[in-house]
C-alpha cells in the first residue's frame, strides 16, 4: 500500500468501493462479459459450510421459534468478505466487513435465516442514509482533488467512519471474528411476551485480528484455506447471543449501538463442521433474507430489513441470470 495514502483516504476508497459496488446491479445489472455478473453485488467472495444448532434452555423463555425449543438442527452457514469484488485478496483493508450468514432447517420443515457482519453497529440507520452513502461512493473519483464526496459524507457520519475503518481490519480467520445482526427483531414467547434484541455470532476460539504486518504476510485466499484447516482439528463453535433492548433504545436505528450493559441471553451454539462439497455451486444457488423470519421471531420498526431483502433478490436475479 502506497504509505502517502492516508488512513481516511484508504477508508474512504473502502467505502467507495464497498458501497459502489453495492449499488450496482439495481442500477446497472451487468453487462455482457462482466466477470462479477455471476456473484453477489456486495459480499461477493464467500464460502459455505454445514453444521448444528442446538439451543440452550433459556432460549425458549425468549422465543417459541421452533429451533430454540430443544433438539438440534441442521444449519448453513456462509462466510464472506463484504466487498463487491468477488476476486478481493482476503487480507486486503478493502475485504471487509466480513460476513456471517446462517440458515437454520426448522423441526417440522421451514426455513430461518440471519446474518450478521463483523462490526456492532451497522454504517447508517435508514435506507435514506445508505443512499446518500452511496451517491458519495459513485461521485468519488480517486484522481480528483480532496475531499471526495466520500470523505465528506463519511466526516460528517461518525459512525459510518467507525464501521468503514473498523471493517478494515483483518480478522485472523472467519472462526475468529464476532458478527451482529446489527437490525433489531422482537422475540415472541408462548405466553405472548414480547421483547426486542439483536443477535451476536460469537467466536468460543475468542477474536483475534492481525496486524497489518501479519495480514500482508497471508495469502489471498487465507481464510477459506484456515477454515478448512481449522475443521481438520475439530469443528469451529459460536455462542448464539440475543442482546436484549431496555425500554426507550432504539429499535429503528442499526447505526445505533445499545449500551453493553443490556441483558443478553444464550440462545444455543452453532458447530460449524465441514465446508459443502461444492461450495462454489452452493454459494450462487444460496439466498439469506433478513425477512426470512418464523413464528416466534418478528420484525421490529427497523427499516433495514424489508429494504434489504428486495435488495438481496435484485442481487440474486442478476445471478441467475449471468448462469443462463
Ligand atoms: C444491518 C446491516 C446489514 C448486515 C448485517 C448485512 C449483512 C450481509 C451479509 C452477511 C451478506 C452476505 C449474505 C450471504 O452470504 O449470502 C450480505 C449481502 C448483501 N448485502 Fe447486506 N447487510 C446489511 C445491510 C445491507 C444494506 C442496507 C444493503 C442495501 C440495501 C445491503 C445489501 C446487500 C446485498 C445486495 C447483498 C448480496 C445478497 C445476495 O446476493 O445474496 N446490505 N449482507
Amino acid at each position: 500500500m502506497n504509505s502517502s495514502f492516508s488512513a481516511l483516504q484508504r477508508i474512504a476508497a473502502g467505502a467507495a468501493i464497498l458501497a459502489g459496488g453495492a449499488l450496482w446491479a439495481a442500477a446497472a445489472p451487468g453487462a455482457d462479459g462482466d466477470d462479477k455478473r455471476g456473484y453477489r453485488v456486495a459480499h461477493a467472495k464467500g464460502i459455505v459450510c454445514e453444521g448444528t444448532f442446538v439451543p440452550s434452555t433459556g432460549a425458549a423463555k425468549l422465543s417459541k421459534a421452533a429451533h430454540f425449543q430443544g433438539g438440534s438442527v441442521p444449519v448453513t452457514i456462509r462466510f464472506s468478505d463484504g466487498s463487491a469484488d468477488p476476486f478481493v485478496p482476503d487480507n486486503s483493508h478493502n475485504a471487509g466487513p466480513r460476513g456471517m450468514a446462517v440458515r437454520f432447517t426448522l423441526p417440522g420443515g421451514g426455513l430461518t435465516d440471519v446474518e450478521g457482519q463483523d462490526h456492532n453497529g451497522f454504517a447508517v440507520g435508514t435506507g435514506e442514509e445508505f443512499l446518500a452513502l452511496l451517491k458519495a461512493a459513485l461521485a468519488t473519483d480517486p484522481s480528483r482533488p480532496h475531499p471526495w464526496p466520500v470523505e465528506t459524507f463519511l466526516r460528517a457520519h461518525p459512525r459510518a467512519l467507525k464501521f468503514v475503518q473498523h471493517t478494515a481490519v483483518v480478522p485472523a480467520s472467519y472462526g475468529t471474528a464476532a458478527y451482529f445482526s446489527n437490525n433489531a427483531f422482537v422475540f415472541v414467547n408462548k405466553d405472548g411476551v414480547k421483547q426486542a434484541g439483536r443477535y451476536q455470532f460469537l467466536p468460543v476460539a475468542g477474536r483475534r485480528d492481525l496486524s497489518d504486518a501479519e495480514a500482508g504476510a497471508k495469502s489471498r485466499d487465507f481464510l477459506a484455506e484456515e477454515l478448512r484447516t481449522r475443521f481438520a482439528r475439530g469443528p469451529v463453535e459460536f455462542r448464539l447471543v440475543v442482546q436484549l433492548a431496555n425500554a426507550g433504545d432504539p429499535t429503528n436505528d442499526a447505526s445505533l449501538v445499545w449500551p453493553d450493559d443490556r441483558r443478553t441471553i444464550e440462545m444455543g451454539t452453532i458447530r460449524i463442521t465441514s465446508v459443502v462439497t461444492d461450495s462454489d455451486s452452493a454459494q450462487k444457488a444460496l439466498v439469506f433474507f433478513p425477512t426470512s423470519l418464523t413464528e416466534g421471531i418478528e420484525l421490529s420498526d427497523d427499516p433495514l430489513p424489508a429494504l434489504r431483502t428486495s435488495a438481496y433478490a435484485l442481487s440474486f436475479a442478476r445471478r441467475q441470470r449471468a448462469s443462463q
